[in-house]
C-alpha cells in the first residue's frame, strides 16, 4: 500500500468512527376526557380517578436532534418552542422527560453530547388536553428510539409516572395502536380500550388557562350527585353505540370549573344550543370544551362560527394519525 493509500484508509476509518448526528420527528397528540370521575382526596394530595380518555388528531410536532460528542460525559439539553411564553427549562415536561432519560443513560450506553428539542405547538396550553404531557411522552418515546434503549411501552409508562398523571396515557397512545384507555388510580393505572369511535370533534376555549391543581382542590367542596358509568361507556365505545357513550359522558370537574369560570359555562351552552353537536363536554379540568359531530361539514361549520365569536377553536377527529 502506498503512503497516499494508507493516508486515505486512515482518513476513511476516522470518518467512520466519528459519531453521527441522529434525529427523529414525532407527533404528540392531544386527548379529551370522555368521562371523568373523582373520589375523595388521597393522603398524597392526589385524587382517585376513573376517566376514559381518547386520543384525538390534533398534534404538536416534536423534532429531536442528538449530536454526540466523544469529549463529553454529560448531556446538554436545549429546548425551543414556537410559543415564547412557554418555559424551556425543567418547568417544561419535554425538558424534564429528556433530563430523566439523560440522567439514566448519559455516560453509559449513550455517552455525552447535545440534545436539541424543537416543539412546534398547535395544541392550546393549560387547556385540559394534555398538550404538555403529550410532549413529555413524545420525548421519552423519541429518545428510546434514537438511543436504541429498547424500553417497552410498560417501562416507558412507568418512567413517565413521575412526570405527571396524564403522561402514562400519552405514552400508551403514542407508542402503540391504542387510541383510548380507562385510567384509574392517580391516572397512571391504564386499561387500554378497543374503540370504534369515528367522530369529528370541535375544541374551543376562552382566552385563559385553568390550574388543574385548583380544580382538584376545589372539587372536594362539592357533593357529586351524577357520575359516569364507565363500564357502560366502554361498552358503547367497543360496540359503536352512541346512546351508551353519550349517556355516560360526564365530567364531574365541570361542577367546579363551570361555576367558577362563567365564560366556560357560556361556551358550553353556545356549543350545545347553536351548533349541531351530538354531545358537548369539558375536557379534563378545563377550560377547553369539546363537541362531538357526526359529519366533517357540521364540525367545520361549528368551528368557523366559534372562531367568528373570537374563541380559540380547532377542528379534529377521534381517528387518524
Ligand atoms: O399529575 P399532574 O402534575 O398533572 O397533576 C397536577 C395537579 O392536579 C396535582 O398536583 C394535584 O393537585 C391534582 N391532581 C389530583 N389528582 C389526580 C391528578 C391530579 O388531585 N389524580
Amino acid at each position: 500500500m502506498t503512503d497516499k493509500m494508507r493516508g486515505l484508509a486512515s482518513h476513511f476509518i476516522y470518518l467512520q468512527e466519528v459519531p453521527k448526528m441522529k434525529e427523529i420527528h414525532l407527533k404528540s397528540y392531544a386527548k379529551v376526557n370522555l368521562s371523568l370521575d373523582v373520589s375523595s382526596a388521597r393522603e398524597d394530595g392526589f385524587h382517585e380517578l376513573s376517566t376514559v380518555m381518547h386520543r384525538i388528531s390534533l398534534f404538536d410536532r416534536i423534532h429531536i436532534q442528538w449530536i454526540p460528542d466523544q469529549e463529553k460525559d454529560e448531556i446538554t439539553i436545549q429546548l425551543q418552542t414556537n410559543r415564547p411564553y412557554l418555559p424551556t427549562d425543567e418547568r417544561n415536561l419535554a425538558y424534564k422527560a429528556a433530563q430523566i432519560i439523560a440522567d439514566r443513560y448519559a455516560g453509559s450506553s449513550v455517552g455525552g453530547g447535545t440534545l436539541l428539542i424543537n416543539i412546534t405547538k398547535s395544541i392550546p396550553v393549560a387547556a385540559g388536553l394534555a398538550g404538555g404531557s403529550g410532549n413529555g411522552a413524545a420525548v421519552l418515546i423519541g429518545l428510546n428510539r434514537l438511543w436504541e434503549l429498547k424500553l417497552n411501552t410498560k417501562q416507558l409508562c412507568k418512567i413517565s409516572e413521575e412526570l405527571g398523571s396524564d403522561l402514562p396515557f400519552c405514552v400508551l397512545v403514542q407508542n402503540t395502536r391504542y387510541k383510548a384507555a380507562l385510567a384509574t388510580g392517580r391516572g397512571e393505572i391504564l386499561h387500554p380500550l378497543r374503540t370504534s369511535m369515528k367522530k369529528h370533534i370541535v375544541l374551543a376555549k376562552p382566552p385563559f388557562g385553568v390550574s388543574t391543581k385548583e380544580v382538584f382542590k376545589g372539587i372536594d367542596e362539592y357533593e357529586i350527585t351524577e357520575r359516569p358509568d364507565n363500564d357502560e361507556l366502554i361498552k358503547g365505545l367497543s360496540s359503536g353505540r352512541d346512546d351508551l357513550i353519550y349517556g355516560n359522558m360526564i365530567n364531574v370537574l365541570e361542577l367546579y370549573t363551570l361555576e367558577h369560570y362563567e365564560p366556560v359555562k357560556k361556551l358550553k351552552e353556545i356549543m350545545r344550543t347553536q351548533t349541531d353537536a351530538q354531545y358537548v363536554l369539558m375536557s379534563g379540568s378545563g377550560p377547553t370544551v369539546f363537541g362531538i359531530y357526526s359529519s366533517e361539514k357540521q364540525a367545520r361549520k361549528a368551528c368557523n362560527m366559534l372562531r367568528k365569536m373570537r374563541y380559540e377553536a380547532y377542528w379534529a377527529s377521534t381517528d387518524g394519525r
